[in-house]
C-alpha cells in the first residue's frame, strides 16, 4: 500500500480548512438558499433513508470532502480490504468481516483462500444446533429443554448479541430467554443465576482468544454453579464455546465438537455475524439470522460499488470527519427512537472508538489531528428529559444521528405516533430552534427571553427505515462499520487493531498477584497505597 502524506501536508485538507474559516450560513439560511435542498441533501441505500440536509454542508463542502477522500485513496483502500489485504497492519491480519454475510457460492480470498465455504459450514452447523435446542431434541442432563442461555463474553463477544437480542424482540423464539453475563464483577454474574434453573440453562462461552480473564473466570463459575446441581456430566449438554482458539476450548475442559469456530481475520467487534451471533440465532432463528445477513451484504454491495458521492457509509464517514476535525467537535451522539434499540450506543462505542481511537498514522507517525470522536447516546423519548437540555441550548457542538422507524412493532400505533411525533420535533428544534422574536410573539416576558431562545442551527443525520428488522439491523450496523473505515482511512490509521487495552490487562494481573501476596511488584506511590489500603480492607 502507498505511503500516504501527513494530514497535515494534504492539498484537500488545507482547502476544507479554508472552506471552514470562512463559513458563513445557518441551517435556517442554508434551506433559504436553495430550495431543494430536502431532496437533494437525501440518500437511499438498503432500505436506509439518510437526510443530511441539517448539517452545515453546502454543495461545495460535499465535494471538497469527497475530494479529500479521493485524495487519501478510500476507493483503492475499500478495494483492499474487499480483497483481503492485511490492512490490519499492525497484526498482519485481514479485516474481512464481509465474507461473514457473503452468500453462499461467493468468492472472498484470504491469503489466497475462498473464505465463503467455510463461513456456510460454520453457519449450517449453528443451525443445525439451534432447530436441535428449539426442537428440544437437544437436551439437558435431565432431559429438560434448554430455554435459558446464558452468553458470557465480553466486548466484542457481548455488546453485538446482547444488542441484537434487545433490537430483534419481534421476532423472538417465544419461549426463549437470554442472558448476558460479561462483568468479571461476581455480581453480573450472580444476578443471572439467581433466577435459573440449571436444568434448563445453556451456556455460551463466546471468545475469540479464549484467554480473556473475564470471560474465562465468569465460565469456570458458572461451570461450578452446573456442576454443583447436576454433577460434573453435565457440562457437555450445557456449554457451548464459540472461539477461534479450539485448542483453548479443549484446554479448558470443553468439547471441540460442541464448539463454533471463526477466524482470525474476523476483529472482535466485527463479529456480530460470525459464529459469535449463536446467541443471535438462538433467540431469532436461523432463517431470521439468515435475513440478517442478507441486510449486511446489501449494505456490503453498496459501500463497495455505489459512487463516493451516494454512498451512505461514505457520507456518514465524511460528515463524522468534517465535525471533528473542522469543527472541534468532540463527539458525536446516537439517538435511536427505538427502546428496542436502546443498547445500540453502547455497541457502536466500541466499534468506534476501538477501532478508531487511535494517535499514529499506518506508518507510526504521529496523527497531529483528532481522530474518533466519544460516542454516546441513549433512545429517544428517553433522552430528550435527559441531556437534550445540552444538546438545545448548550455551549457545545455535539453532531447527532436521530434514528427513526416507519412501522411500529408494539401493539400501539398511537404509542408509535407520538414516539415518532418526537423524532421529527426534536430534528426541527435542532435545526431551526426558537428566536427572540417568536418568544415575544408568544408574550414571553422579556426577561425571559434569553433564557428561553433556542437557538437552533444544531447539526445532525435523520436516518429512517421502514421497520427494525433482522435485515435492516444488519443493514445498520454495516453502515456504521463502513463509516468507521471510511473515517480510518481519511486519518491514514489501523482500524482494526486495539493495542490501548492490552497495557491495563497486563497490570492487572501483576496487580492481583500483588493483592494476593504471592508478588511485589514495584508501583508508583499511588498505586502501592492502594493495594496496601485494599488488601487490609479485604482481610
Ligand atoms: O480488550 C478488548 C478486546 O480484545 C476486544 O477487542 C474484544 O472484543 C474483547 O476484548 C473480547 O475478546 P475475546 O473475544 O477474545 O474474549
Amino acid at each position: 500500500m502507498s505511503k500516504i502524506e501527513l494530514l497535515q501536508q494534504s492539498p484537500a485538507w488545507a482547502r476544507l480548512q479554508e472552506h471552514q474559516h470562512h463559513w458563513q450560513g445557518t441551517l435556517q439560511e442554508l434551506f433559504a438558499e436553495d430550495p431543494q435542498r430536502a431532496h437533494n441533501m437525501v440518500v437511499q441505500a438498503c432500505g436506509i433513508r439518510l437526510d443530511f440536509s441539517k448539517n452545515w454542508l453546502r454543495q461545495e463542502t460535499l465535494a471538497l470532502l469527497l475530494a479529500l477522500a479521493r485524495e487519501r485513496q478510500l476507493p483503492e483502500r475499500r478495494e483492499a480490504l474487499f480483497a483481503g489485504e492485511k490492512v490490519n497492519v499492525t497484526e498482519q491480519r485481514a479485516a474481512m468481516h464481509m465474507a461473514l454475510r457473503a452468500p453462499a457460492g461467493s468468492s472472498m480470498w484470504v491469503d489466497g483462500v475462498n473464505v465463503v465455504p467455510g463461513v456456510h459450514e460454520v453457519l449450517t452447523k449453528m443451525a443445525s444446533f439451534v432447530e436441535r435446542v428449539h426442537s428440544g431434541e437437544w437436551q439437558g442432563v435431565t432431559g429438560k429443554v434448554l430455554r435459558h442461555i446464558v452468553n458470557i463474553g465480553i466486548g466484542g463477544s457481548y455488546l453485538g448479541p446482547e444488542m441484537a437480542y434487545h433490537a430483534l424482540r419481534s421476532c423472538r423464539h417465544p419461549g426463549i430467554r437470554e442472558y448476558f453475563v460479561a462483568n468479571v464483577d461476581g455480581a453480573a454474574l450472580a444476578q443471572v443465576l439467581a433466577e435459573l434453573d440449571p436444568a434448563a440453562t445453556l451456556f455460551i462461552i463466546s471468545s475469540k482468544t479464549f484467554t480473556t480473564l473475564e470471560t474465562m473466570t465468569n465460565a469456570k463459575m458458572a461451570r461450578a454453579w452446573l456442576v454443583a446441581a447436576l454433577g460434573e456430566e453435565a457440562v457437555a449438554r450445557h456449554f457451548v464455546a464459540v472461539s477461534t482458539n479450539l485448542e483453548a476450548v479443549r484446554a479448558f475442559g470443553m468439547d471441540p465438537e460442541h464448539s463454533f469456530a471463526f477466524w482470525d481475520w474476523v476483529g472482535g467487534r466485527y463479529s456480530m455475524d460470525s459464529a459469535i451471533g449463536l446467541a443471535t440465532m438462538l433467540a431469532i432463528g436461523p432463517q431470521a439470522f439468515g435475513n440478517m445477513l442478507a441486510g449486511f451484504h446489501a449494505m456490503d454491495q453498496h459501500f463497495l460499488t455505489a459512487p463516493l458521492e451516494g454512498n451512505l457509509p461514505v457520507l456518514l464517514g465524511l460528515l463524522a470527519v468534517w465535525y471533528n476535525n473542522f469543527w472541534g467537535a468532540q463527539s458525536q451522539a446516537i439517538l435511536p427512537y427505538a427502546h428496542d434499540l436502546a443498547r445500540f450506543p453502547a455497541y457502536l462505542q466500541q466499534l468506534v472508538m476501538e477501532s478508531n481511537g487511535k494517535r499514529v498514522d499506518l506508518e507510526g507517525r504521529p496523527l497531529g489531528v483528532n481522530s474518533a470522536p466519544v460516542i454516546w447516546g441513549e433512545p429517544g423519548t428517553d433522552a430528550q428529559h435527559s441531556f437534550f437540555q445540552l444538546l438545545h441550548q448548550g455551549t457545545r457542538l455535539i453532531p447527532c444521528d436521530l434514528l427513526g422507524f416507519i412501522k411500529s412493532l408494539s401493539p400501539s400505533q398511537q404509542q408509535h405516533d407520538l414516539l415518532m411525533a418526537n423524532y421529527i420535533a426534536q430534528s426541527e428544534a435542532l435545526a431551526f430552534g426558537r428566536s427572540a422574536e417568536e418568544l415575544r410573539a408568544a408574550q414571553v416576558p422579556e426577561d425571559l427571553i434569553p433564557h428561553r431562545v433556542t437557538p437552533g442551527n444544531r447539526p445532525h443525520n435523520l436516518l429512517l427505515v421502514d421497520a427494525l428488522t433482522p435485515y435492516s439491523l444488519g443493514a445498520l450496523v454495516a453502515l456504521y462499520e463502513h463509516s468507521v473505515f471510511t473515517q480510518g482511512v481519511i486519518w491514514n490509521i489501523d482500524s482494526f487493531d486495539q493495542w490501548g487495552v492490552e497495557l491495563g490487562k497486563i497490570l492487572a494481573q501483576r496487580v492481583e498477584t500483588d493483592i494476593m501476596g504471592t508478588t511485589q511488584h514495584a508501583h508508583d506511590p499511588s498505586t502501592q497505597a492502594l493495594i496496601a489500603l485494599y488488601r487490609q480492607g479485604r482481610d
